[in-house]
């Protein structure tokens, strides 16, 4: 089996688990290893491997090569989803940050009426990929938090459908309010101390800033509490 990152495994059973997928885009492979792993654990899978750069395609081309994959695999060079077609059921965005995740959906709405799952890796802004993605037709099916290296992860799968959050669920994470596992505590008291500093360094006559995170340090004081 490929070794591969928690944070890419944890991606792969977002993926798999509900066993729906049959079709899917790896949107930025880059060296295409979630793609092989996914194979690895489920060889009936049709997967397009695309990046918009020809390095991580040759890169890409080059692991699944040595993993005999290049039968499985289609690899293609195209930005975004604007390339798929209607077989494909399930989209994986994974690596980038959410300024350019929502960038690629947004590009191509009409494309995006066909997918039934999105499953999303982003680097940063949680609660504004939640409330986003959310406003382009999904729901939040399941999430989860990956700590690695030292840093925080949260991967998020969301399927079709429409649902009104609510600020504290946009917030944490509706699914991940409810479960509350020990990352939860985690990675909640980590944010908690990075807004305490970010307050400690905003000057007075900023109120409108000082507001908001005033009100975040607030919202996380009485959900870690609770
Ligand atoms: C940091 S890598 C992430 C690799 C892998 N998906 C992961 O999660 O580890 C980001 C990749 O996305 C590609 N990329 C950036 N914007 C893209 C776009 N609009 N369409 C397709 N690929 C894109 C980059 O070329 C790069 O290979």
């Amino acid at each position: 089996m490929i070794n591969i990152s928690n944070r890419l495994k944890t991606v792969a059973s977002l993926v798999l688990e509900d066993n729906k997928t049959k079709s899917l885009i790896d949107v930025g492979c880059d060296h295409a290893l979630l793609d092989i792993y996914l194979l690895q654990n489920n060889d009936n899978l049709k997967i397009v491997a695309s990046d918009i750069n020809k390095g991580p395609l040759d890169k890409a081309k080059e692991n699944i090569t040595k993993y005999s994959f290049l039968d499985k695999i289609k690899l293609i060079l195209s930005d975004g989803i604007s390339s798929i077609d209607d077989t494909i059921d399930t989209v994986v965005i994974s690596g980038m940050g959410k300024d350019t995740i929502l960038e690629i959906l947004s590009n191509d709405k009409e494309k995006t009426k066909n997918i039934e799952k999105l499953v999303i890796s982003s680097n940063n802004k949680f609660p504004s990929l939640r409330q986003d993605i959310c406003a382009l037709g999904f729901i939040i099916d399941k999430e989860q938090i990956v700590y690695e290296d030292g840093k925080f992860y949260i991967i998020i799968r969301f399927i079709k459908g429409n649902k009104n959050y609510t600020t504290k669920e946009i917030y944490f994470g509706p699914y991940l309010l409810q479960k509350k596992d020990s990352l939860f505590d985690k990675y909640y008291n980590y944010l908690l101390e990075e807004k305490k500093n970010i307050l400690n360094n905003i000057p007075k006559e900023y109120k409108d800033k000082r507001n908001n995170i005033e009100m975040e340090v607030k919202m996380l004081v009485e959900e870690i509490k609770n």
